[in-house]
């Protein structure tokens, strides 16, 4: 038997994904979509800040981004992400203590066919995270990047078929019904989406500070 790998693994970066319980998410989805859409249409200075920074595309993260105090739907999204949030801080053994990790930001995004949402973190907050309404088939999923990448100078490339843990990106696919959840400071992305249906996904922030 060949002796154990003498070499461990130190400051690991915890990605959570879990679905919501089978039972009665597809029609709670259908709710958040119904709303998703019906918020589009009338938020007006959404429309208008999208049109700049999100081109193609709608979200709410200029105008509506506290959707969990403005609708049951997604304040009942909220209740349903609570004990995962929970889990993942668990898991992260962080110590919350004296504070409340609370949701500060729910916002919408929508993507239609070839709108795109470049690198970025979210700054200011705690965790972050996404639920996936609408994931057509072929929709592109969420994109993370190595946070060390910049540090790596001369380290020689991954092994093509390395395991995830090694590749510089990893993608996780958006599956409706699916929440995603990583600390604020990860970097990712969405790629374009290729397909002609729209995808639709719920994105949060959680603070402690
Ligand atoms: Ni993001």
């Amino acid at each position: 038997m060949l002796p154990a790998m003498p070499a461990r693994a130190l400051f690991p970066t915890l990605v959570y994904e879990a679905r919501l319980p089978p039972a009665g998410w597809r029609t709670f989805n259908q709710r958040l979509l119904h709303e998703c859409l019906q918020t589009r249409e009338d938020d007006v200075a959404g429309q208008r800040w999208s049109a700049t920074r999100y081109p193609g595309g709608y979200t709410s993260y200029g105008s509506l981004c506290r959707m969990h105090t403005l609708s049951p739907t997604f304040a009942a999204l909220e209740r349903k992400l609570r004990r995962h949030v929970r889990a993942y801080a668990r898991a992260l053994e962080l110590d919350l203590e004296g504070r409340e990790l609370a949701m500060t930001d729910c916002w919408i995004n929508i993507m239609p066919r070839l709108v795109v949402h470049s690198l970025h973190l979210h700054p200011l907050s705690t965790l972050s995270g996404t639920y996936y309404v609408q994931t057509p088939r072929g929709a592109p999923g969420i994109k993370f990047e190595d946070p060390r990448l910049d540090r790596f100078m001369a380290a020689p490339p991954r092994k093509p078929d390395c395991r995830p843990e090694h590749q510089p990106w990893v993608t996780v696919p958006a599956t409706a019904g699916k929440l995603v959840l990583f600390e604020s400071w990860l970097r990712h992305e969405v790629p374009p989406n290729p397909v002609e249906a729209e995808r639709v996904s719920i994105s949060f922030n959680y603070g402690w500070f």
